[in-house]
């Protein structure tokens, strides 16, 4: 699967390409990173991308002319490596939230090309005239899109076949069943940050898959209440998350 981000900073490339499984990944040829300069198509020998908003106002935007020549330049690459057209997705605050299931989406593509925002955004028209989908990750402003398409290609990335090398399947970990992940232990069994539960050395399997979902729903209760809301739990957790709560506070009654 290729990845095109369109940018004033491609060297943040880097910091998906040069390590971790994704840099592997590219390194293998599993995928293909890289990166459109949108200066290169800037519109005066100053490296301009950017104008102040018609109707004044704070800020700068990005001009239609660089966005859209680096899009058709990200298209010819595209064409040259996939048979399906790429998806084309704007990183911006206002955009859709990303979820898991909108990254299993995104990963059937054969190709993404990833505008990322600067400034104060983007010029509209060239949202409607060549960007499939605006995308956001999450409820805070950050100064680019850079970060937040790096994201994307991150948790893309890792779903696709090969790129993480053991078998265990990438996305049934975290919040595909609405629950966060159970804590983990290593080696040493002991040590002053304290000791491993014993259920863990135990060898009973059913106890520790039982300990596992417990911890799971509780941290899914302290952490993120809102999940438990959305997605109901069965009667069986209920009861297990029902009797851990109440040993909780017991223990902290006594
Ligand atoms: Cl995609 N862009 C910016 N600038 N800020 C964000 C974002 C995107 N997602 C969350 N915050």
């Amino acid at each position: 699967m290729r990845f095109t981000l369109l940018t004033v900073f491609p060297e943040m490339l880097g910091l998906l390409a040069d390590q971790g499984v994704v840099g592997r990944a590219a390194r293998d040829g599993l995928i293909d990173l890289d990166a459109v300069d949108l200066r290169d198509f800037a519109v005066d020998r100053h490296g301009s991308v950017d104008d102040r908003p018609y109707g004044g106002g704070a800020g700068m935007v990005l001009r239609p002319e660089p966005l859209l020549a680096a899009i058709d330049e990200a298209r010819r690459r595209h064409q040259l490596s996939a048979e399906r057209p790429p998806r084309t997705i704007a990183l911006t605050p206002s955009g859709e939230r990303l979820t898991q299931q909108a990254v299993s989406g995104l990963a059937q593509e054969s190709g993404l090309i990833l505008l990322c925002g600067r400034y104060e955004g983007f010029d509209q028209r060239v949202l409607d005239a060549a960007v499939d989908q605006e995308v956001s990750i999450g409820d805070y402003v950050l100064s680019g899109g850079e970060l937040p398409a790096l994201v994307l290609v991150d948790a893309v990335a890792r779903l696709l076949p090969g790129v993480l090398g053991n078998s265990a399947s990438p996305v049934q970990e975290s919040h595909l069943d609405a629950r966060l992940d159970f804590p983990q232990y290593t080696r040493p069994e002991n040590h002053v940050s304290g000791m491993v539960p014993k259920v863990l050395l135990s060898g009973d399997h059913a106890a520790i898959d039982r300990w596992r979902r417990g911890q799971a729903l509780l941290a899914t209760y302290r952490n993120r209440p809102d999940l438990l809301t959305s997605a109901p739990l069965g009667e069986e957790d209920r009861e297990l998350l029902k009797s851990l709560l109440e040993n909780l506070l017991g223990s902290s009654n006594s």
